[in-house]
């Protein structure tokens, strides 16, 4: 090791020990063998590109972009790595794969949580990524590790069967393959999304065995799978920077093609802005985002990446806000859109506590209308009981014809070509 202080091993430990306080902080996780993997795994090799302390904050890094700019690739923020490990209950010995391999970085938190005797497999869809990873794992000490170049969507039938499958992509469906190779008592964790907002669900097969039923659901945002389990999702580029994500792809509600040269111009204009005269925490937005998505075929979310010169952020009220980017809902056709904002501006490492009053902002010649149709969203989820991730269940039954038996009433059902998914809250 070379350098300053930060880059000795005591350094190098204090830095780690401070990201496991940090990760515990963030999820209230007290998972002391999850803790431990966060000691022992230097996450500065997977990301050697980067000064180590910066390697060691809790934030997601991208690293790989695509022709447009977009991140195609990253290592995950590790207190959402964290949760979904948690979720995923690793015990020493088991067999698990990974659709996702990225850096390698959380491939080698699973081997220290499987142990020499487990096995742990990760597929990702880039060649040059799997080699990095490959060679990152060698480097910290996890050459068992097995990292395949491949369409995740197969799985990876020669290590089946598995007793864990986690992606660490966002998925909007069930790949029938992970279905079959998992094994029996196995336990399937992904970031699903529903139109746009994105559940982290840990899914294991019913009593009877016809269905999976979630354990556990928790909000998450990780970057959209690619190959052939790649959803309708589109994110248009609107400026550098500035992006919207369509659930349903470029063509809006209204049946005209999304045109983001005219979305930015909207943004540009002047704002009619609204008090709902709702308040809500910043937890329970992921609620309102997941009831815009699915009562309004016009849901979006707008996100930002923070500008490094300086420049206040487009987005400087989103309520979703982390020290990289910035996020919000909105609702969008080809006269306008219009945004959920605090009145605020939201602290940029996305630490807000307490209640926000929320505002809306309509922009452009619709601009005006769709603030107001966002507002009685806004004002309805509210007298519902602003329902969110808590009590939400996402059960997964085989595709098929007709309302699967034993569906929970009043459960949202979604069809995918690989799942029925049943969305509902108990
Ligand atoms: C958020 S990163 C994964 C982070 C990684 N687990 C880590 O610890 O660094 C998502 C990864 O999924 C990969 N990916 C996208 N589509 C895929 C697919 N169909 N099969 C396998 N990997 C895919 C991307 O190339 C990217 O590296």
């Amino acid at each position: 090791m070379t350098g300053g202080p930060a880059e000795d091993a005591t350094g190098l430990a204090e830095l780690r020990e401070r990201l496991v306080t940090e990760v515990q902080r963030v999820t209230g996780i007290r998972d002391e063998r999850i803790a431990a993997a966060l000691r022992d795994v230097p996450r500065h090799l997977f990301l050697p590109h980067l000064p180590p302390p910066d390697a060691y904050l809790d934030d997601a890094i991208v690293t790989k972009r695509d022709a447009e700019g977009q991140p195609i690739s990253s290592s995950s923020q590790p207190a959402i790595m964290a949760v979904m490990l948690d979720q995923l209950a690793l015990a020493p010995g088991q067999r698990v794969l990974e659709i996702g391999a990225g850096t390698g970085y959380n491939a080698a938190l699973m081997s220290q949580l499987t142990g020499p005797a487990g096995a742990v497999v990760s597929v990702d869809i880039d060649a040059d990524l799997a080699a990095q990873a490959r060679g990152h794992l060698a480097a910290a000490g996890y050459p068992d590790v097995t990292v395949v170049a491949a369409d995740g969507a197969g799985g990876y039938p020669p290590g089946a069967p598995y007793d864990r499958i986690i992606a660490t992509v966002g998925v909007g469906d069930l790949a029938p393959a992970w279905l079959d190779q998992a094994g029996p008592g196995a336990r399937i964790v992904v970031p699903l999304g529903i139109r746009g907002h994105q559940v982290a669900v840990a899914l294991e097969r019913s009593g009877s065995g016809g269905h999976w039923v979630s354990r556990s659901a928790v909000p998450c945002g990780f970057m959209r799978i690619r190959g052939a389990l790649a959803g309708p999702e589109r994110t248009l580029m609107l400026q550098p920077g500035l992006s919207v994500m369509l659930p349903d792809g470029l063509t809006l509600a209204d049946g005209h093609e999304a045109d983001g040269a005219a979305l930015a111009a909207f943004l540009d204009g002047p704002a009619s802005e609204l008090d709902t005269g709702t308040t809500a925490g910043s937890r329970d937005l992921w609620g309102l985002g997941l009831w815009l998505g699915t009562r309004d075929r016009r849901s979006c979310t707008v996100a930002e990446e923070r500008p490094a010169d300086g420049t206040p952020a487009r987005l400087d009220r989103a309520p979703f806000s982390w020290p990289a980017a910035a996020s919000t809902l909105a609702i969008a056709d080809s006269g306008g859109l219009a945004l959920v904002l605090l009145e605020q501006p939201a602290p940029a490492d996305g630490a807000w506590t307490g209640q926000a009053r929320l505002r809306v902002a309509g922009f452009g010649p619709h601009g005006a209308a769709l603030g107001t149709d966002l507002a009685a969203h806004i004002q309805a989820w509210d007298q519902a009981g602003q329902p969110g991730a808590a009590q939400l269940h996402v059960d997964a039954y085989p595709p098929g014809e007709g309302a699967p038996d034993g569906i929970p009433e009043g459960a949202l059902l979604i069809e995918r070509p690989g799942a029925r998914l049943a969305v509902y809250h108990t």
